[in-house]
């Protein structure tokens, strides 16, 4: 008997990965670079055990059996297993959960597939580039392997073995970045991000454009940005690539809209705030669903935080509101809001923040206790 556990934590991109050039091997028509987000508050945490005895492969995700028979789970067992130094051919289970609400709409398949590959790696001793196998699980997770700011190369091979995740720089390059996640209060079923991408594929005529004469550019710029800690430059390039994300998503036919009114409200809040302070202090990207994430840095935080519950004060349950990070505390004065051109929100319009950090990938879990399964192999 064999078990491992591992936690492994959400990416948010800065270039967006948005369309694919193999739908089956999920290779993408864009590099695209994220930070991958510290473990500590947001992360999948997963335990892979193999036995003589057990007579299948199982999967249990957030305490419920699910299908183990998914191809895109399929995909990453079936390459481990191929890939495999020891010649283990027990039948594995899995168990998953993660400690932020599913939900919320986070990236959590992300951290999800990062999770598992990341476990059946040790499980069966692989230790050269594991980021194509997380990938053909869910595209964006092979950027959350490593920690820091990562970088997906689409690679040229219709293979897809040169379509794999890099580390641009780890997360003590950076050490003040700052991460702040807002989420919206929202209801709507929304389309998911792999029938977004085809319908773009398919049918925007924009996509060419960011395609051919912006990303190029905007990847080398960015990157570069990470390298210098150039927050302005990486802050103007994080806010256009999130619009122009959403630009092709409304150009495609039938048009797909993942933002609402509250996402827009919170686009013309930054703005306005970077404008009153005169300097771009806050950037903002949205993925496939309403809620904002916030690049900032440490110093900007009081102050900006002050200026999101101005505008948009917590609900009733304000100690429930902000999660993460603590911070220190400061009371803005009246003269930075009358500065700020944009109009206070209802109470509650954000159902709660967290305030992370750039983080340093996945982690194994040496406790026997941390396991998810018990001896018998069945979740705890
Ligand atoms: C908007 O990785 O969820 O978050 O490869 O089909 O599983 P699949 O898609 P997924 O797409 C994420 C898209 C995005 C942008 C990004 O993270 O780069």
């Amino acid at each position: 008997m064999c078990t491992v556990t591992c936690i492994a934590s959400i990416n948010i991109a800065v270039i967006k990965y948005w369309g694919k050039r193999d739908e089956m091997l999920i290779l993408p028509v864009n590099d695209s670079i994220s930070a991958t987000l510290d473990t500590e508050h947001l992360h999948a945490k997963t335990t892979v055990m193999t036995s003589p005895t057990f007579k299948e492969d199982r999967i249990w995700l957030n305490g419920k059996e699910e299908e183990i028979k998914n191809p895109r789970l399929q995909n990453c067992l079936t390459q481990i297993r191929k890939r495999a130094r020891n010649s283990n051919q027990w039948k594995v289970h899995i168990c998953s959960e993660n400690n932020f609400p599913t939900a919320a709409g986070l990236a959590s398949s992300a951290a999800g597939y990062a999770c598992l590959v990341v476990a059946l790696a040790k499980l069966y001793q692989i230790e050269d580039d594991i980021t194509s196998i997380t990938r053909s699980g869910s595209g964006s997770a092979c950027r959350s392997v490593m920690g820091g700011f990562v970088k997906w190369c689409m690679g040229s091979e219709s293979n897809g073995a040169d379509s794999i995740a890099k580390q641009i720089v780890p997360a003590s390059h950076w050490p003040e970045m700052r991460i702040l996640i807002l989420v919206v209060n929202d209801a709507k079923k929304k389309i998911s991000s792999s029938i977004g991408m085809k319908r773009t594929i398919e049918t925007s005529d924009l996509m060419q454009h960011r395609l051919k004469h912006v990303l190029p550019n905007r990847v080398k710029i960015i990157e570069q940005a990470i390298i210098e800690k150039n927050f302005k430059t990486f802050a103007e390039h994080t806010i256009k690539d999130s619009n122009q994300m959403h630009a092709v998503c409304l150009d495609a036919y039938p048009p797909i809209v993942y933002m609402n009114d509250v996402s827009h409200t919170i686009i013309n809040l930054i703005h306005a705030y970077n404008e009153a302070v005169n300097e771009v202090k806050v950037a903002y990207t949205f993925d496939a669903g309403p809620n904002a994430t916030l690049y900032l840095l440490e110093e900007s935080v009081p102050e900006f935080v002050g200026v999101l519950d101005h505008f948009f004060p917590p609900g009733i349950n304000s100690e429930q509101y902000r999660k993460g990070l603590t911070f220190r505390e400061v009371i803005n004065s009246q003269e930075l809001f009358n500065k700020i051109n944009a109009t206070r929100q209802a109470p509650g319009t954000l159902k709660y923040i967290i305030y992370t950090k750039v983080g340093n990938g996945p982690k194994y879990l040496q406790d026997p206790n941390d396991h998810l399964l018990n001896k018998e192999g069945l979740p705890i």
